[in-house]
């Protein structure tokens, strides 16, 4: 089974096709049959559908689709592996009775987590809705993880958690000095640097903690102020993930989310370095969670995989050679060799045995056959005479298009000397589609006056263009593109495709790239001096 992988589809049909028992923790944060559809709300152009949780037959429509989901989990779950369900008062009740107590056994409960955030409504009627049910089940009884000392226990130190550190006074050698506490490693490396003499920072894991943590977790809820937001509806705090992920998971192992959105889990199960599978029906989501992924430093997980319902011609045509022999022969059904060297211009195995040969190429030539057909007498001649007896295919040659002299060689072959060859195009085996077009607009606007650092910046429109007859999603934007660290986007989703910076005087290399609705993207690099006036390096 492949890990590291982010897979665009309907997640019912991709969890029927893996494997029984092999994931240890499952977090899922489905529609909650809130009966709304979920847009990315922009600017004057109105709503733009993200996805939709509307349920024509009511509940028992809504329960019976998710639980044939749930089914799947339940199966692929490691006999140790256990599972978060993520939901609320919407459908809380039916989850737990029509689906988790059937499907996992109501023996196999482990909590009903709360997890309790501000987001103060107008109600003046009932109390105020402020927290999410998130169901634990295990998938047996045997050692389900629980590292029970996860990052923030009781909800008091929540609060201290949560702000991320602590503060008392200590004495070092006589002297009185203010000692801060800080319970994350990121905020802890972050803040060493301003530190001065009369205090000292130190970083505190949560170990000590001798008893477990309480079944309710206090998180803000993510709004556009967050350092974390990125805009996709209904993102989950990062920090509750945190603790979902680090209490049911050790370093290494599989952790699966079939409803993954912006990339929440994703993106924290990388940083506690655990191996990861992502799934989701919206080609929006694919690509904001793998632009999130680009964004974080130093991934546990790269080389990643994106798995879409379309692929464009370059990106495949330039991919690396034999991860392209390798991942085509595998669409094409095939086995790949592991060998890559000395493997006689064979590159795999197809489901009837015969050998396969991939050219990343366009317009293959005689040549190719006639060398083709003598590796596959070296290759296994006994095969060869009974695939010829049977009149079954002696082998496969799978490239982008092949020329004529070639389609007639395998013709004559056929018809004199009853050797099947298969010419197969990758289009026959996978979708293939154009990449968006992109073009940038640069437009200088007037002086930065907004004085103290941006003195002598300037102000420039960017306005990014994207064509694609798939239509396009949305835009990402790096400000400060650097061609070695790759795309680091600043901005993960814009669907207009407009910015206004402040440039300081200096050289400044800009990325923007699109994604169009088939989840392919292109991106185009703009370099601007400033100094004075507004220059675009060619
Ligand atoms: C509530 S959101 C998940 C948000 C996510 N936890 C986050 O932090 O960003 C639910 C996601 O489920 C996806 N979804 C809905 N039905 C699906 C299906 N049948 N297969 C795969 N994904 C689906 C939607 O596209 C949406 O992105």
């Amino acid at each position: 089974m492949t890990v590291n992988k982010l897979i665009l589809g309907d997640n019912l049909e991709i969890l029927k096709g893996m494997e029984a028992e092999s994931v240890d923790l499952i977090y899922l944060d489905p529609p909650f049959f809130s009966n709304r559809n979920y847009e990315v709300i922009w600017g004057d152009a109105g709503e733009v559908r993200s996805f939709q949780d509307r349920w024509a037959g009511g509940i028992d429509h809504y329960i019976a689709w998710l639980k044939e989901r749930v089914a799947e989990m339940h199966r692929i779950l490691k006999p140790t592996g256990s599972m978060f369900l993520h939901c609320d008062w919407h459908a809380n009740a039916y989850i737990r009775v029509d689906i988790l107590d059937r499907i996992f056994g109501s023996g196999n409960f482990k909590n009903e987590i709360v997890w309790f955030y501000h987001r103060w409504t107008n109600v003046s009627k009932t109390f105020q809705k402020m927290h999410d049910t998130i169901f634990w089940y295990g998938k047996t009884q045997n050692a389900v993880t629980f590292n029970k000392n996860g990052y923030a226990p009781s909800s008091h130190q929540l609060k201290k958690f949560e702000k991320g550190w602590d503060q008392n006074v200590v004495y070092l050698k006589g002297k009185k000095i203010r000692q801060y506490i800080i319970y994350n490693r990121e905020k802890f490396e972050k803040n060493c640097k301003n530190i001065d003499g009369e205090a000292r920072l130190v970083y505190r894991e949560t170990t000590e903690l001798k008893v477990a943590p309480p079944d309710v977790l206090e998180y803000s809820v993510i709004n556009s102020q967050a350092d974390e937001f990125i805009g996709y509806p209904t993102q989950k705090p990062e920090d509750l993930l945190y603790k979902l992920i680090f209490t049911a998971s050790n370093e290494g192992d599989i952790v699966l989310d079939p409803f993954m959105g912006g990339g929440t889990t994703i993106a924290v199960a990388d940083r506690l370095n655990r191996q990861w599978i992502g799934i989701d029906q919206s080609a929006m989501a694919v690509k904001v969670t793998e632009l999130r992924l680009q964004k974080q430093a130093d991934l546990f997980s790269s080389p990643y995989t994106v798995q879409l319902h379309k692929y464009d011609y370059d990106t495949l045509r330039y991919k690396d050679a034999f991860q392209f022999e390798a991942w085509i022969v595998r669409q094409f059904g095939g086995t790949p060799n592991a060998k890559q060297r000395g493997d006689m211009g064979l590159d795999g195995k197809a489901a009837d045995g015969a050998p396969i040969q991939v050219k990343r190429q366009d317009t293959i030539g005689r040549n190719v056959i006639d060398n083709f057909v003598a590796a596959v007498q070296r290759f296994d001649k006994t095969l060869l005479e009974k695939n010829i007896a049977a009149k079954k295919p002696i082998g496969y040659i799978i490239a982008f298009s092949f020329g004529k002299g070639a389609v007639e060689e395998a013709a004559r072959l056929k018809n004199k000397e009853d050797r099947i060859i298969k010419l197969v195009t990758v289009e026959e085996i996978i979708p293939i589609a154009t990449k968006p077009a992109i073009g940038v607009h640069i437009n200088e606007m007037e002086k930065d006056t907004s004085g103290g650092t941006s003195a002598g910046n300037r102000k420039i429109e960017l306005t990014a263009a994207g064509q694609s007859a798939a239509g396009i999603e949305f835009y990402s934007w790096d400000f400060a593109y650097d061609a070695e660290k790759g795309f680091k986007p600043s901005i993960i989703i814009d669907k207009e495709g407009k910015q206004i910076v402040s440039l300081k005087p200096g050289i400044h290399t800009i990325a923007v790239k699109v994604v169009d609705n088939n989840g392919l993207e292109n991106m185009e690099i703009i370099k601007l001096k400033i100094n004075g006036i507004v220059e675009e390096i060619k």
